[in-house]
């Protein structure tokens, strides 16, 4: 191997462009790369782009240009944009910023180190196919460094829901779930290095089908529970579902299986059926109520969370109510909100956008809802009991940091504990985005 690169990468947007960047991260190690935390005496910049609103779209562009000076000093820094912008916009990118040698889409990344050899000499490569290749099992043969005790595992990927506002079918393509047994290979060897609790990816998770070795197709649930029986595997996590694909195997789950955390991201997106329906949501406000109802049946303390979408085009007052009374409806424990984009290609971008600054000010009513009802559920876990998985140590002298089951960071002193260790806790305090607890 040549002398040893240095690789910047910088991650936006969602999980799974994380579990993305690990690998894209393994397959240049393979090419004689090794991470740096700096751009500044890196030999190869790498955005991990998220095309899913303007902001997050329009932040690449603005990286990018600030790395102009860099390149000029440094003529050998390779610079490429991986993810759903590079999938999205393919070579615009190259035209619209020059000194970008590479584009790499989130199907095509296992072919980075050809790409990466191509830019070495002088030339420009783009990959924005989606092969058939299962681009994962090309990245095998990883370093068996250690971990820390948190992972995540890509199981599925793309969606073919095309929710009216959404590019992800778009720069994802068509779901797809990885085989049964490759999952589980990938499991085990995380639990080897120190891996205690796998969170299962997907933009539509619960939509997962793999094949297993016999030729049968596996639901999400029966994976969760082959996973169960992993040795050393403490938690199970999964996100994101959609409410339309919550089979009653897995609520049922949700119930039975110890492993498996009591912590469920369901996006809503809305409490309107008229805005439901324009959305092509393919839900609709009584269908999504009465399957929390179950799944509050099934694990009566299991904290909900969600994502809405405020100002949606035709969005009156009326609409935005009905929101805010599922949300009264539904308490969150955590959710994520956001105005309305109008993302090119999509069906949305074709109809009137409502008044930016009614839409800023329903965003900020309906925060302001939420972070109470966080802040009343947080409130409610003092004096309880809950697990923790330490995840790192705190800032103060053995202070640590870990997860509780619900999902919360807990804070507390534990001189003798590890990193790793899954502690019980008494929770003493509630703060603004954390709990503080004592060791039982
Ligand atoms: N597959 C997941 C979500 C993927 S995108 C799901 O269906 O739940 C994450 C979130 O971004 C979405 O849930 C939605 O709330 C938000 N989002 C997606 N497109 C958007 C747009 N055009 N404008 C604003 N928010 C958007
Ligand atoms: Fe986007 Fe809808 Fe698919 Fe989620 S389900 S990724 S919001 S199209
Ligand atoms: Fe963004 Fe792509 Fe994820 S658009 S949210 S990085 S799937």
């Amino acid at each position: 191997m040549a002398n040893e690169k240095k690789l910047f990468i910088k991650t936006y947007g969602c999980q799974m462009n994380v579990y993305d960047s690990e690998r894209m991260v393994e397959a240049m190690g393979g090419a004689g790369y090794t991470t740096t935390d700096t751009p500044d005496d890196a030999d190869m910049i790498l955005l991990n782009t998220c095309h899913i609103r303007e902001k997050a779209a329009e932040k690449v562009y603005s990286e990018l240009g600030r790395f102009k000076g860099l390149k000029a000093e440094k003529p050998d820094l390779k610079i490429g944009v991986a993810g759903c912008v590079a999938q999205a916009e393919g070579e615009e990118i190259m035209r619209r910023q020059p000194i970008v040698d590479l584009v790499v889409g989130p199907q095509a990344y296992h072919r980075l180190p050809e790409m990466e050899a191509k830019t070495q000499q002088g030339a420009k490569a783009l990959d924005t196919d989606f092969p058939e290749e299962d681009k994962f099992e090309k990245l095998k043969g990883r370093p068996k460094a250690k971990r820390g005790p948190a992972a995540f595992l890509t199981v599925q990927e793309g969606c073919d829901k095309f929710c009216a506002f959404c590019v992800v079918p778009y720069t994802r393509g068509a779901e797809v779930s990885r085989p049964v047994e490759r999952i589980l290979t990938e499991a085990r060897d995380l639990v080897e290095r120190g891996v205690r609790e796998i969170t299962l990816l997907g933009q539509n998770v619960n939509a997962y089908h793999g094949l297993s070795g016999g030729g049968d197709s596996w639901s999400l649930a029966k994976l969760i529970w082959e996973l169960d029986k992993v040795d050393g595997l403490e938690r199970i996590r999964f996100t994101t579902s959609h409410p339309n694909d919550m089979m009653d195997d897995l609520i049922e789950a949700h119930g039975t299986c110890k492993k498996l955390m009591p912590y469920l991201h369901l996006p809503v997106q809305s409490g309107s059926n008229k805005i439901l329906k324009r959305m092509n949501r393919s839900h609709d406000r009584d269908s999504y109520l009465k399957l929390v109802e179950r799944i509050r049946e099934a694990r009566p303390d299991i904290l909900l969370s969600g994502d809405f979408i405020v100002g949606f085009p035709e969005e009156t007052e009326q609409d935005f109510q009905d929101t805010m009374d599922l949300i009264e409806e539904v308490k969150y424990g955590q959710a994520f909100s956001f105005k309305y984009s109008p993302r090119p290609g999509t069906p949305a971008a074709e109809r009137a956008v409502i008044d930016d600054a009614t839409a800023s000010e329903r965003l900020y009513r309906l925060q302001a809802l939420i972070t109470q009802q966080q802040r009343e559920i947080q409130d409610s876990m003092v004096g309880r009991e809950v697990s923790v998985l330490l995840e790192k140590n705190g800032r103060l002298e053995g202070q640590m940091v870990g997860k509780s089951e619900y999902l919360h960071s807990v804070h507390l002193t534990a001189e003798d504990a590890q990193i790793g260790d899954l502690v019980r806790v008494k929770i003493v305090k509630s703060r603004t985005n954390s709990l503080a607890g004592e060791l039982v």
